[in-house]
């Protein structure tokens, strides 16, 4: 047991935590060349593309130091705020830390946030100041930075490059010096924790645990506290690049268990896994269930899709738990799910595998918070709005709660006016503000959840020229001023184009609306009136007017193959569109409220 060690790579988005990650696979001889391809073969398509790390994994490294045979565990943690959860899982599993920050970036929103948690938690943290290739590094100011924040010695901050492989015999070095062998008690009852699950189609769900006391065995009958299933464990094993099955993970180890189960939402991150016959009395506490945050339906294209959509949706809920939805119908769109995400980027995650894995065209509507309406009649009962159409009617509404977070942003000195600025227009309240530096300041904003969910991040970027980091979390509810703003095509209301609008913005943004619709709904054969509208009050006001010519005149007598290949061309661009009454509506018009300026 004294051999083991549990850690993981901490850092802001892009700082370089995965690819310092393979280089510590290499270092230990881990992987193969071939495995190498394998694993690049393997990882999730869309995990890829975007360059970022949408689930944890763990992975077990053998290295030999002073002669001795050391088993370490890595647990990679996702880097977006939308899987900051997971994030706080790993690091339970773990004793220690890498730390990571960018020796040109220097220490950003996400290194402090996942530090704390990483304190919080009572870890050892190893500095690593990465990327110390690059031209624009700047070590000896960043180290200064890092030596301020931990309180450490310069001399203990490692140098490493990611990109070259500098440093990598200092980090495991430190690894195996400074952070502890995990304690715990091999002769009490099982006590393990989930940090993490992976649906395969093939054997069902794997959890992927740490051994807290005792011992899993293969074939031991096991309980998960938090959901009270009891099940078998059919395998157990440690992760390499592949599994490798064992018979039995002690105390202080990482590993993997197969136990048939078929639907994620039996595999809770968090939760305790203990002996059936001899359970723990201590559960290992901090478990949450990971709450959805934006909410939007999610309609097919064509009405005859709803059973195939609502086949293909279980499906990807089986393998990704954090997904919720229920059926809702809407009178523009007709039958659907209203979805819950952990956030933005999790939403377009769900539509694209949506249309790649299961070939669905989607309508995805626009997206909102959670909020909380009372009425006059029962002002103690919360009805939980999902959904602008649940909103009940202004006449009998008491109040409107809607979620806040503590919004942290770092960002240089010549920024601050312009992030405040942008924070103020979205309704943020300015809490504190700190010098890091003479050069780096921090800001922190309670501000409402709606608020920062969509372009807040882009705009942020922009109005930083990309010099400011950004985290937050919730910090509960808290009462509105709140409308419905309803949007009439051809004077019919598009229940799908409401959005929820804080009371003082309703008008401006009512009126951008109906002029960006108007940008995206394309002409059609007859005049078609936008009308933006709070109860019965029309706010606003835009016409998009009549086409007058065929598509296809302009190719009178031309060959029919040119026609065909125009009319080809139309369908395509009809893809995505959706017939309301007589108007079609492109899928962008749904997002418009999101992408006024
Ligand atoms: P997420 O998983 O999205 O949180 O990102 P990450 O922190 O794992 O960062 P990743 O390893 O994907 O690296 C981000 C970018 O920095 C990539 O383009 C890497 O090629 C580059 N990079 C990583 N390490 C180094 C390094 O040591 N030197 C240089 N020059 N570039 C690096």
């Amino acid at each position: 047991m004294k051999k083991i060690r549990n850690f993981c790579i901490i850092a802001h988005i892009d700082h370089g935590k995965s690819t310092l990650a393979d280089r510590l696979l290499d270092y230990t001889g881990s992987v193969t060349d071939r495995e190498k391809q394998d694993q690049l073969l393997d990882s999730m398509d869309l995990e890829r593309e975007r360059g970022i790390t949408i689930k944890s994994h763990a992975i077990q490294m053998d290295y030999i130091y002073n002669g001795e045979p050391y088993v370490l565990n890595l647990i990679d943690t996702p880097g977006h705020v939308d899987f900051s959860y997971e994030v706080s899982r790993s690091i339970a599993a773990c004793e220690g830390a890498l730390l990571i920050v960018d020796a040109a970036q220097s220490i950003q929103a996400q290194t402090i946030s996942n530090l704390y948690l990483a304190l919080e938690n009572d870890l050892e943290i190893i500095p690593v100041l990465n990327k110390v290739d690059l031209p624009s590094a700047n070590p000896e100011e960043v180290t200064d930075d890092i030596v301020d924040l931990l309180g450490c010695k310069p001399e203990e901050v490692i140098h490493a490059s990611g990109k070259t492989g500098f440093g990598v015999d200092k980090i495991l070095e430190a690894v195996i010096e400074r952070i502890p062998a995990p304690s715990g008690d091999p002769d009490s009852p099982l006590r393990a924790l989930v940090f993490d699950s992976v649906y395969n189609s093939f054997r069902g769900v794997e959890t992927y645990f740490r051994v807290i006391d005792g011992t899993i065995k293969k074939g031991q009958n096991i309980k998960f506290v938090a959901t009270g299933k009891s099940y078998f464990a059919d395998e157990v094993g440690t992760l390499k690049l592949k599994q490798h099955p064992k018979n039995e993970i002690k105390t202080g180890d990482v590993g993997y268990l197969i136990t048939g189960i078929k639907d994620a939402r039996e595999v809770k991150v968090g939760d305790t896994i203990t002996d059936f016959k001899n359970p723990t009395t201590s559960v290992i506490d901090g478990f949450e269930d990971v709450k959805p945050m934006v909410f939007a339906g999610i309609y097919p294209v064509d009405t005859e899709d709803y059973e195939e959509l609502r086949t293909s949706m279980e499906k990807l809920q089986l393998n990704d738990a954090s997904l919720v939805f229920s059926p809702e119908s809407s009178a523009a769109l007709g039958f659907g799910f209203r979805c819950g995400f952990l956030g933005m980027l999790h939403m377009e995650i769900i539509q694209e595998r949506l249309e790649r894995e299961f070939n669905m065209t989607v309508i995805t509507t626009v997206p909102n918070v959670s909020y909380h309406a009372f009425t006059k009649k029962y002002p103690d009962q919360i009805i939980i709005v999902n959904n602008p159409s649940d909103l009940p009617d202004p006449s009998g509404l008491d109040r409107v709660e809607e979620p806040y977070i503590k919004a942290t942003i770092i960002t240089k000195a010549d920024f601050v006016g312009n992030v405040m600025s942008l924070c103020i227009e979205k309704r943020g309240q300015i809490t504190n503000q700190t010098y890091l530096t003479t050069e780096r300041v921090e800001l922190s904003f309670d501000m409402p959840l709606a608020e920062i969910v969509f372009d807040f991040y882009d705009r942020l970027k922009t109005v930083s020229k990309g010099y400011a980091s950004f985290d937050y979390h919730p910090i509960g509810m808290r009462v509105s001023k709140l409308v419905r703003v309803d949007i009439l095509l051809n004077a019919q209301p598009v229940d799908a184009l409401s959005a929820l609008i804080h009371a003082d913005n309703a008008q401006h943004i009512g009126k951008k609306m109906c002029e960006k619709l108007k940008e995206l709904i394309p002409r059609q054969q007859f005049d078609i009136p936008i009308q933006a509208a709070i109860g019965a009050k029309i706010i606003s006001r835009e016409t998009v007017k009549a086409l007058r010519k065929d598509v296809t005149a302009k190719c009178y007598g031309g060959d029919i193959s040119r026609k065909r290949k125009l009319l080809e061309k139309q369908k395509k661009g009809k893809k995505r569109m959706r017939q309301v009454g007589n108007v079609e509506i492109p899928q962008q018009a749904f997002m418009a409220v999101l992408k006024l300026n």
